[in-house]
């Protein structure tokens, strides 16, 4: 599996490579390539924005730019990329990003643009499959909302988290009906008169089984048992 990153910043995702579950994906031989927009520009001088037609604040990331670093990248033309993979646009004007469209998204190949400035210039409608936004707000790049999604579809990659019952029961899984996941609770049992259910302590399966299902989906009840 592939998972190219097209970004000004690639030095931005040095922490990300290093998380275990994205090192291990890679040992199972998924192949995380960063891509520079001002390695390829065809500009002089290492441009990669411009002014927006019509007037207004900021610059916008060129199509030629986008363009010319899919080229390199795939050796094709780069409106065929996205026939052979998901390719996305990290966008606030995109589909809110979910656990579902992770598990797609880690079906096949991956190719993630990252936007800056003003955001790329409209016409990457042409090259891409999806439109992804992270959440109803607007961050300075795309490299942060690239980390969310990637760290969320890497550890849909089987074998990516050593445990796999740990990916099967997290929160909006298909496992748990897409509810949020039961509370944790660790040593010690007592701290500071903050006490773990007494529920989880007493051995009885069974109990901690309906103790838990009951608190699916962050639902809270009276008492602890
Ligand atoms: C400053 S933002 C552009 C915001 C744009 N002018 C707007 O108002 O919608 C620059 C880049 O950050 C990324 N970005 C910002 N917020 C995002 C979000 N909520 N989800 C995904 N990407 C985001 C995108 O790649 C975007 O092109």
């Amino acid at each position: 599996m592939r998972l190219d990153v097209f970004t000004l910043f690639p030095d931005a995702f040095a922490w990300f490579a290093q998380q275990v579950h994205v090192a291990r994906a890679a040992e199972l031989g998924v192949d995380l390539r960063l891509w520079d927009y001002r390695s390829f520009t065809p500009l002089r001088h290492g441009q990669v924005d411009d002014a927006p037609y019509g007037g207004g604040a900021g610059m916008v990331l060129r199509i030629d730019v986008v363009c010319a670093a899919l080229e390199a990248a795939f050796r094709c033309d780069p409106a065929r990329v996205a026939d052979t993979r998901r390719v996305v646009e990290l966008t606030p004007r995109g589909r809110q990003f979910d656990d579902a469209l992770a598990r797609e998204l880690a079906a096949g190949d991956l190719c993630v643009l990252c936007g800056r400035y003003e955001g790329i210039d409209e016409r990457v409608s042409q090259l891409v499959t999806d439109r992804v936004s992270i959440g109803p707000y607007v961050l300075a790049g795309g490299e942060i909302a690239a980390q969310v999604l990637l760290d969320a579809v890497v550890r849909k990659i089987d074998g990516a988290v050593s445990n796999p019952d740990s990916v099967a029961g997290d929160s909006f899984s298909p496992g748990l009906g897409g509810s949020l996941e039961y509370p944790q609770y660790t040593r010690p049992a007592e701290f500071r008169g903050w006490a773990v259910p007494a529920v989880l302590l007493s051995g009885d399966h069974a109990a901690v089984e309906r103790w838990r299902r009951e608190r699916l989906d962050g639902r809270e009840r009276s008492g602890q048992g």
